[in-house]
């Protein structure tokens, strides 16, 4: 046949027709079943067959981390895991323990703070995608995670899980962790919504919280995870706020996250955080887990029908007591969250344990550990020449990746430090010695570690054999910090107080004594006190760092990275010097907790009360050195809703190449209400090589000016002048210029 113009016409019409009939052929589905109807199109189908005891088998748990499907119409159930840094292994059915599965180690990523402390969204972005596939790949739906509760108080043992004290940072840091996680088609599971900012008491405390300091230090992170992160399903925490349990919380659930922001996921409880039927129903919660199974010591066991949005609300819905209405909400939201995770079939297949996400948690680590003092030049280390270096601690050698609580891992494998420094050591003899006993647990629910800690010397004889081994040492490095015991950075227990526990600041002064060539290393996800920090050169913050913490220590202590960390917490001197603790707004004994120091947490404190920190929020060396340009405005001054940019030219003044966060604060010069010296409104992290200059520019616009103001229940803007701060740290501001808001 001829091909002519027509016939290829005819033929292109036929081909469209034909597809058209396949289009609507696979119609033939029912809606909530075809992948190519709008989801809120298929979410009301599938409601529209569900049986009232459907929609509410959905609303709460089948198992520990489970939550049934619709199998009469092919609705697949949910299942959750643990936690923000790695899968948790498999558990049984209904128990916390082990299921005892030989597929389920993973790699675990750095602790959160360690993210934060790379104040690098790449860096999160790279976090959310390995996690997601490892998500992915043990068929999870959601993840029980990330955790962005503000570090109110260094005493709060799950501060390890979360991303620091600054709202500003934490809403930057865990918007692409949230992106790249859901690009896997697992739901992020935003927790602990809201103030569950301690662990003391936490099924017990009521947060006494002014609004101002709500909206402005504990909601932003949750707002941005909603907003910017498209959250798919948020976590209630266990404590109470204004009476209620935030777990069926009608301001912070209905009014705030739903109604306010527009949520349209799911609301999750924590296991255990629900505790009224007639609240579950009324305030906001959609899916409820861990209510009287036996793994919180109530109830009975596979008691599922018991919860309540199971039995107790259909009764209600039987009486009239319950409306079907709000009963449809929770299910919509509950049916969405299928359809974004479970019942989508264009998702990726995931990986477990790859090479690529070893290489994310070392890079993550090598970002995020960071460089709090380097005189003497002891870092870095130098493994070309032979030598000897000792390395004392038990930390260098404990694992961590087992214990703290639910974000506990059975992991693959872990570089402890010591491995890690001998393994990069070249031609440097490493010895080791104890230094101290801590916590020489190993176990999990069931996971245990294998190694033994057991120490039968005196700790003046460990102190004495760790002295004589550092006298003729080139160097030594001290690995020390806290651990995932209770009590330490641990889930359900503070701890005591701001000291090193199990007698290491002796250990630490007599090394101090005998060799200058001392590097301390605090492994950790808390600030800690440092009664010998002027007598010690080098010291480390080396965070949780998960499978590759000993790569990465073994990363910067050698060189091979240049350190580009920065504290995402304050480090005060005393427990005195934060805010909580300084109004004795902080009590164990207490069910009342009142946030008496406000929006001043953190160095919004430190500077208020110019209290100089140990180490400041935003702090981190570098092994070379950057120098800063005069800062300059596009423009003087700017109408209210107008923007304006601030630059400055960031040159490194040293020999080798190294990454800087240049960090934006802004003050408000006249404001009608007490705020911040400065507030964090931006940073960027950069490359640059030895004697490279690069101009750093950020726009700022009216919002990051703004203060919430409670008598208009909204945020103000105030005309005036305001400062714009540039410099390395929220203590080392290095340039600074005014403008005007008109
Ligand atoms: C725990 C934690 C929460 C965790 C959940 C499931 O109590 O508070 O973070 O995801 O229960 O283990």
């Amino acid at each position: 046949m001829k091909l002519t113009y027509k016939s290829l016409a005819w033929l292109s019409l036929a081909a469209v027709l034909a597809l058209s009939c396949a289009q609507t052929k696979t119609s033939d589905k029912p809606v909530y079943l075809d992948e190519n109807q709008p989801i809120e199109a298929r979410v009301e189908d599938a409601l529209s067959r569900m049986t009232l005891e459907e929609k509410v088998k959905i609303l709460h748990a089948q198992s520990k981390f489970s939550s049934a499907g619709v199998p009469r119409l092919g609705i697949p159930e949910l299942w959750t895991t643990d936690g923000p840094h790695g899968i948790r292994p498999e558990v049984l059915w209904d128990e916390w323990r082990q299921a005892g599965w030989t597929n389920d180690s993973c790699v675990a990523f750095p602790a959160l703070t360690a993210l934060a402390a790379t104040w690098n969204e790449d860096m999160s972005a790279l976090y959310g995608k390995s996690i997601g596939e490892e998500a992915r790949f043990r068929e999870k739906d959601v993840l029980l995670g990330p955790g962005v509760n503000i570090y109110r108080t260094p005493l709060n043992g799950r501060n390890f899980e979360y991303m620091g004290e600054d709202p500003y940072l934490a809403s930057k840091m865990v918007v692409p962790y949230i992106q790249e996680v859901q690009k896997n088609g697992v739901a992020v599971c935003v927790k602990h919504y809201a103030l569950n900012n301690q662990e003391t008491l936490r099924h017990q405390y009521d947060a006494v919280v002014d609004d101002r300091t709500l909206y402005e230090i504990y909601l932003p992170a949750f707002k941005a995870a909603v907003h910017e992160g498209g959250a798919w399903s948020i976590m209630g925490s266990y404590n109470l706020y204004k009476g209620q349990h935030v777990c069926h919380n009608q301001y912070l659930l209905n009014d705030i996250l739903k109604n306010d922001w527009g949520f349209d996921g799911a609301v999750i409880s924590d296991w255990g955080g629900c505790h009224d039927t007639d609240q579950a129903i009324t305030n906001g919660l959609d899916l409820e887990f861990g209510t009287w199974t036996d793994g919180l010591t109530m109830g009975a066991t596979n008691g599922y029908d018991s919860y309540h949005l199971a039995d107790a609300y259909l009764e209600r819905l039987r009486d009239g007591r319950a409306s079907e209405e709000v009963l449809n909400d929770k299910a919509r939201r509950v049916l969405r969250l299928i359809f974004r995770t479970a019942m989508r079939t264009d998702k990726p297949f995931g990986s477990l344990c790859s090479p690529e996400h070893y290489d994310a948690a070392r890079q993550i680590a090598d970002e995020g550990i960071v460089l709090l003092k380097n005189e003497a030049s002891v870092l870095p280390l130098d493994a070309t020449k032979p030598g000897r270096i000792l390395v004392v601690g038990e930390n260098a050698l404990k694992m961590m990746t087992v214990g703290g609580g639910s974000s506990s891992l059975k992991v693959q494998k872990e570089i402890i430090p010591l491995d890690g420094i001998r393994a990069a050591a070249g031609k440097l003899q490493v010895d080791f010695e104890r230094g101290y006993v801590g916590d020489v647990s190993g176990a999990y629910n069931g996971v245990v570690t294998g190694q033994d800690l057991s120490e039968s010397r005196t700790a003046d004889q460990l102190i004495a054999d760790a002295c004589a081994k550092a006298k003729d040492a080139d160097a030594v490095i001290f690995i020390g910090g806290l651990n995932k015991a209770r009590f330490q950075d641990c889930e359900d227990s503070d701890r005591f107080g701001l000291e090193l526990p199990y007698n290491q600041d002796a250990v630490i002064e007599a090394l101090a004594q005998i060799n200058p060539n001392l590097a301390v290393v605090i492994i950790s996800g808390n600030a800690v006190a440092m009664p010998w920090v002027d007598k010690v050169n080098s010291i480390v913050e080396a965070w949780y760092c998960g499978s590759q913490a000993g790569t990465a220590l073994a990363d910067v202590i050698f060189g091979k990275v240049n350190p580009s960390g920065k504290l995402p917490m304050t480090f005060p001197v005393r427990l005195e010097d934060n805010g909580a603790h300084a109004l004795n707004a902080y009590d164990r004994k207490a069910t009342s907790v009142e946030y008496k120091e406000g929006i001043f947490v953190g160095y919004r404190w430190a500077q208020k009360k110019d209290v100089k920190p140990l180490f400041a929020f935003g702090h981190g060396l570098s092994y070379t050195t950057f120098s800063y340009g005069e800062a300059s405005v596009s423009k003087a001054s700017i109408p209210a809703n107008g923007t304006l940019t601030v630059s400055v030219d960031v040159t490194n003044a040293g020999e080798r190449e190294g990454k800087e966060v240049v960090q934006l604060y802004i003050g408000d010069d006249e404001a009608s209400v007490e705020r911040p010296v400065m507030e964090l409104k931006g940073f960027r992290k950069i490359a640059l090589k030895p004697g490279e200059t690069r101009k750093v520019s950020f726009t700022i616009e009216p919002d990051m000016l703004k203060f919430y103001d409670v008598n208009a229940a909204d945020w103000a803007l105030e005309k005036g002048t305001f400062t714009a701060y540039v410099g390395a740290a929220s203590d080392d501001i290095r340039t600074q210029v005014s403008f005007e808001v008109k």
